[in-house]
């Protein structure tokens, strides 16, 4: 089998994380254990995961020119991420997102993006050759819509499959769900896009077939430690998470989707390839901080729940 390859046009943190009993509710302080600083972004995140999976991994990025970017970037490096079009940004800071994690691993996040704003569609444009010669783009919503809706365009327009990652959610157009191949909402962002107000009575099921409705080819909605919900033209099919002492739920998503779209490049058929994907984010969750909890190959074959 060749080295399959995709291209991630996405955001790159660095994560400032503390660990608390409980999130803070407002207007209240909460003493935390030690913080740690990590490299995050839900676009650097599925570029490394999907990378250290064994994938051929192109990201299409800004970083700052400062420590934090530096930090991203030898991340990158070590994880086997091609860093050709990550661009050093000498007028924005890097990204930096504040999280805080619960004692059941639950988390809750501010980004700051800084450069991730600035990420524009003529760098998506510069990142052409390399797109044309994956066989999976992978973008989520933690950049400017008009960079994602080029990247997604692109994509398209070289015959090159689609993953969106609707995250952090915003209103998309139908004409943009159309070109998607494989939509993955966590459960808030499904609520969101089928025009529900909370996810408290989502019904999983519904809410992929409204998606469907919409012009989504394959959608998969991920449920926590519930599983996720794929939904595509010939299956429906609830596939139930592996169980695993949750330490940091932080980037589950994100190892969920930089697997699925390592596993789908390397020609896996779509339930199989979430499958996959939930192995890979459950070990995720096992461990602290984004990049850092992404499993190698080696760790997931040998990994047993
Ligand atoms: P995040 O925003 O923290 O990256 P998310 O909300 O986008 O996460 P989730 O639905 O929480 O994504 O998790 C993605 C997938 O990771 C789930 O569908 C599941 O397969 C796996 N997962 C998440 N939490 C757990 C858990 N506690 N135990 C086992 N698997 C989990
Ligand atoms: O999905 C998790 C990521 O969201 C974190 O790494 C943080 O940087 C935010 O972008």
């Amino acid at each position: 089998m060749s080295t399959p390859r995709i291209t991630v046009v996405g955001s790159s943190n660095v994560d400032i994380v503390v660990k608390a009993d409980h999130i803070p509710r407002p207007g209240e302080t909460v003493i935390g254990g030690d913080f740690v600083m990590v490299p995050g972004g839900k676009g650097a995140n599925q570029a490394v995961c999907a990378a250290k999976l064994g994938a051929d991994v192109t990201l299409v990025a800004r970083v700052g020119d400062d420590a934090f970017g530096r930090m991203s970037l030898e991340n990158f490096e070590k994880s086997g991420v091609r860093t050709d079009y990550v661009i050093v940004d000498r007028e924005h800071p890097s990204g930096i997102a504040l999280i805080a994690v619960d004692s059941r691993g639950e988390n809750a996040i501010v980004v700051a993006p800084g450069a991730n704003h600035a990420l524009s569609p003529a760098d998506v444009d510069k990142a052409k050759s390399a797109i044309a010669e994956s066989s999976v783009l992978v973008v989520q919503l933690e950049i400017p819509a008009e960079t994602v809706q080029r990247a997604i365009e692109l994509a398209k327009s070289l015959g090159i499959r689609v993953i969106l990652n609707p995250a952090p959610i915003r209103p998309l157009s139908r004409e943009l769900l159309a070109q998607v191949d494989v939509l993955v909402p966590n459960e808030h962002e499904a609520a969101y896009l089928v025009g529900e107000d909370s996810s408290e009575h989502l019904d999983p099921k519904r809410a992929a077939r409204q998606l469907r409705e919409l012009g989504v080819a394959n959608v998969i909605i991920t449920l926590g430690s519930a599983g996720v919900l794929v939904a595509t033209d010939s299956a429906e099919s609830l596939i139930e998470a592996f169980k695993v002492e949750a330490v940091d739920t932080t980037a589950a998503g994100d190892a969920f989707t930089g697997a699925l779209a390592c596993a789908i490049a390397e020609g896996s058929a779509i339930m199989e390839a979430a499958k996959f994907a939930a192995k890979v984010a459950a070990i995720s969750v096992t461990r602290m901080g984004a990049q850092t909890s992404m499993p190698s190959r080696e760790e997931v074959n040998n990994w047993s729940f």
